[in-house]
């Protein structure tokens, strides 16, 4: 199955175009518009890219699995990701993740059968001094605590 931008994600690719010295140059911005068109990079949304920025579609998967901004399979309508990284660590990454993996009854990868939750272990969020972090879909929520994360994961409808 091929995909394709909207109009509104075409015209939006077209845009960023202009902001780069050459086509290549717009792969990371190209593919999270892919995963926004598409709820994920797919397969499909790879072979897409790579014929838009002109490149193979193995150098588009070698970014895409790079960065774990983005998604190589569909996630829950809430991606949970939980930095694990040092300073989060220290902090006591560890404990939260547990507790949110008993909490929503998934393991780290998982997503909720209901496919509300998806959780996820992440390499640092770059905001080492606030941790720990957790990044819910495209926002950060910092110096979690248990009570702070059940107070932000019960209040979603
Ligand atoms: S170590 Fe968690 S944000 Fe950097």
């Amino acid at each position: 199955m091929s995909v394709a931008f909207s109009e509104a994600g075409r015209a939006e690719f077209e845009r960023l175009l202009t902001r780069y010295p050459d086509r290549k140059a717009a792969i990371l911005p190209a593919l999270y518009l892919a995963q926004k068109e598409f709820g994920y990079v797919s397969d499909e949304a790879i072979v897409y890219i790579a014929g838009l920025v002109g490149t193979s579609p193995a150098e588009i998967e070698g970014v895409a699995t790079f960065y774990t901004m983005y998604n190589r399979k569909p996630v829950g309508k809430y991606h949970v990701q939980i930095c694990r990284n040092i300073s989060c660590s220290l902090l006591g990454a560890e404990h939260l993740i547990e507790h949110v993996s008993r909490k929503l009854g998934v393991r780290p990868g998982e997503t909720t059968p209901d496919g509300k939750f998806t959780l996820e272990k992440v390499e640092c969020l770059g905001s080492c001094g606030t941790a720990p972090v957790m990044q819910l879909n495209d926002e950060y929520h910092e110096n979690l605590t248990v009570e702070s994360i059940d107070r932000i994961l019960d209040q979603l409808p």
